[in-house]
Parts: C-alpha cells; sequence; structure tokens
C-alpha cells in the first residue's frame, strides 16, 4: 500500500514536454498553478495509448461502443445512476461544451448565473456569447462557502441559465444532495436550464460523497452535465470530455447543434485513454484521492500552525487550495509576483471573482516533497510581511 501511494511521490520532469505549467516559467520556479498534476498518470493507461501508437496510421476516428459502454459503466458505478448511450455526446472539452450550451440555449435567455468566486472562463463563456453575468456570490463562513439562496431567488426568471461548478473550483466545496436539490426545485419553478461543470467529480477528499445533477434527472428535465477523465486522471493535454444529458430530444438537439457548428469530440488518443482510465485505472484514481487528501491535511496544518491568520477553505475535492491571506493587506497580482520572485507560482484570486482581491489558487497536485517546498516559500512570503 505504502509502495503504490509512493508513485505519486516519484519526481517526474515535465520540462521540455511541452508542459504549459512548466514550460513557460522560468526553470528555477516551481509552479503550483494551472490545474493538472505534476505525477505520472496511471500505468494502465500508458500502456493502452502506447500500444494505440505502435500502430502507425492516426487517420479520422469514432467513440465506438466500448466507449459509451465505459462511461454507462463508470457512471452507474461511481455515481449511481443510469444512463444509455443517447445520454452521452462526446466532446472536445468543457469549456467549449459550456459555450456552445449558452450558443445553443441564448435564444430565449437575458443572462447567466454564477456562483462567485468560479473558474475563470466561466466569464468568458458567458461574455463571448454576449450574455449577461449574473454573480450570486458564495457565502464565505468561516471559509466553507455556501450558496445564497435568499439572492439566487430573487435573481432567477424564465429567461436566465445556472452554470453551477460542483465541485467546486476554487472553493474545493462539493454541494450536497439538499443544496443541489433546492437549485433543481428553484429551476423547475421557472422552467431554466442547469449547465453543470462536474469535471473535478472524481476528486474527492477525505470520502466525501459526490451527487451528479443527473441524480435529478425524474424530477426535473433541463439538465446537462459536463465531466472529463482530463482532471481525475491527470489527461487534458488529450481534450476530451462528455456530455451527459438524460433528456434524449434535448440530447438530440444539442448534438445536432454541436455538428453543425463543426464541434468535434475528442482525439483518437483520447478517447483510448477514456476507456482505459475507466476500465483499468480506478484503483489507480483512488490511491491518487488518498495522496491528494494527505497532501492536503499537510497543507492546512503547515498554515494552521505557523500562520493561523492564513484563510484555508475545508476542503471537500478538487487539488486546488484557496487561500485567504487578505489580512496581509496586498493585493493579489502582487502577491503573485512576489512570490514568483522567491521561486513559486501560483493563481492569482481575482480571476476569480473581483472581490477576492487577498486570495490565491495554490494547486497541491504534486509530490509531498514539492508541496514542502512550496509551503516553505510562501512562509517566507509571509514572513517578510510580518515579522
Ligand atoms: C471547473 C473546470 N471546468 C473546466 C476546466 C477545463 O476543462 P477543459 O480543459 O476540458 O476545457 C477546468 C480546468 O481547470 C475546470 O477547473
Amino acid at each position: 500500500m505504502v509502495f503504490i501511494v509512493n508513485r505519486f511521490n516519484k519526481k517526474v520532469s515535465r520540462k521540455n514536454t511541452n508542459c504549459v505549467k512548466w514550460d513557460l516559467l522560468e526553470d528555477e520556479i516551481l509552479p503550483f498553478s494551472i490545474a493538472d498534476s505534476d505525477y505520472a498518470t496511471a500505468a494502465a493507461i500508458v500502456k493502452c495509448l502506447t500500444e494505440r501508437a505502435r500502430h502507425p496510421v492516426f487517420g479520422y476516428t469514432y467513440p465506438d461502443d466500448e466507449y459509451f459502454d465505459s462511461i454507462i459503466r463508470w457512471t452507474k458505478r461511481r455515481y449511481g445512476y443510469d444512463i444509455v448511450k443517447d445520454n452521452i455526446i462526446p466532446a472536445n472539452g468543457v469549456v467549449g461544451s459550456l459555450y456552445y450550451a449558452i450558443k445553443f440555449l441564448k435564444d430565449n435567455v437575458d443572462g447567466v448565473i454564477i456562483q462567485t468566486p468560479v473558474y475563470n472562463p466561466f466569464y468568458s463563456v458567458i461574455l463571448n456569447n454576449n450574455v449577461k453575468i449574473i454573480e450570486n456570490p458564495l457565502i464565505n463562513n468561516d471559509n466553507y462557502y455556501t450558496i445564497n439562496f435568499a439572492l439566487l431567488a430573487q435573481q432567477i426568471d424564465h429567461k436566465k441559465i445556472i452554470l453551477l461548478c460542483n465541485p467546486h473550483n476554487p472553493t474545493g466545496r462539493v454541494f450536497r444532495y439538499d443544496e443541489l436539490k433546492k437549485i433543481v426545485e428553484l429551476a423547475k419553478k421557472h422552467d431554466v436550464f442547469i449547465l453543470s461543470d462536474e469535471i473535478h467529480c472524481d476528486i474527492m477528499l477525505n470520502n466525501n460523497k459526490f451527487t451528479s445533477l443527473n441524480t435529478f434527472s425524474d424530477m426535473y428535465n433541463k439538465i446537462m452535465v459536463f465531466n472529463s477523465v482530463s482532471k481525475s486522471f491527470n489527461l487534458a493535454g488529450l481534450k476530451t470530455s462528455n456530455i451527459i444529458i438524460k433528456d434524449v430530444d434535448i440530447a438530440n438537439d444539442f448534438q445536432l447543434f454541436l455538428k453543425s457548428n463543426f464541434f468535434s469530440y475528442g482525439n483518437l488518443f483520447g478517447l483510448t485513454a477514456l476507456k482505459a482510465a475507466y476500465n483499468y485505472a480506478e484503483e489507480w484514481l483512488d490511491l491518487q484521492n488518498k495522496h491528494l487528501s494527505n497532501n492536503y491535511e499537510l497543507l492546512k496544518k503547515y498554515f494552521n500552525t505557523n500562520y493561523p491568520k492564513v484563510g484555508v477553505t475545508k476542503q471537500e475535492a478538487t487539488y486546488l487550495a484557496w487561500l485567504d491571506l487578505s489580512f496581509l493587506g496586498i493585493p493579489c497580482h502582487k502577491m503573485q509576483e512576489e512570490l514568483l520572485q522567491l521561486g513559486i507560482m501560483v493563481n492569482d484570486g481575482k480571476r476569480y471573482s473581483q472581490h477576492c482581491n487577498g486570495f490565491i489558487r495554490f494547486n497541491f497536485a504534486c509530490s509531498k516533497e514539492q508541496l514542502q517546498k512550496g509551503l516553505n516559500i510562501m512562509g517566507t512570503f509571509i514572513d517578510s510581511y510580518t515579522k
């Protein structure tokens, strides 16, 4: 067991691999930024990709029955709901899919509601469709974020879409069944679509349980779920994701719309990797989640013990910590610049909400050793203002 968990502590150099996170920074900088992981994916996935790469023709491809069956089995096994092939639309990325979903629906819509702070491309997929952003800021109660239902009830009407991020990036929340049910009830009352970005749904920390919005499909049909193997199995470079819509008529119409916009499904290697991940890498995923839970505990303990004024969110999912450093009174861009000078790259909290000017997002999907180095630099940075 210890041996297996150690694979996540093994150093893999990502330099000179066309890696956005490492290659676009100076050599000596350690990145804790963009959301992918700094350890190898499951050996079973590498094996299937290598086998496919041995065939020397890489022509046009398609998602075969085994592709759909792999998703159907995974969804049932991990999340307990049933789907059929007609519910699944293979796609080449979650952000692009969200953009097209808003485009598909926007004739009847004047605004999209988002729970902020939130993953920054949410703002662009709305604005690039010329639709209004309606911020429904999360309530921060002692670094635990919850939905402001009273405000949501005021904001919603039949001309809105709810764009939900669950698990939530950057706050690490996993919305509970009762919270999701309330959202679905409100959506149903006003007959609006809910787009649920569930890309982080496999990365559950400390045995938290995930509820997909598709669980509510008997109650309400205007639900679209977006997920992917990219975060779960560190495959983001393969640009392969899925849209799952339980209402077959909506699924058909949306698929036709995507086709008419030449929005295609994932590539040959992405399709191969998904099958390998869902069929042969489940144990790897569970071990990764254990490693990430340990890393989160290390991070939390580091700040709680040495710098208790740093707000660390209660992390239920994802490997992205959301740190409140507002007690330092420094704007995010300055924190980011100074941390870069000290040797680490983090994400500026203002990207996720204009109101989060004292926050940073810190990716802890790396080895324990790398994490400790990053934390020590965070400590040096905080000391430079407080000692
Ligand atoms: C919530 C969320 N959605 C979507 C994405 C990106 O998805 P894709 O690369 O499939 O467009 C990310 C990546 O960090 C994310 O955190």
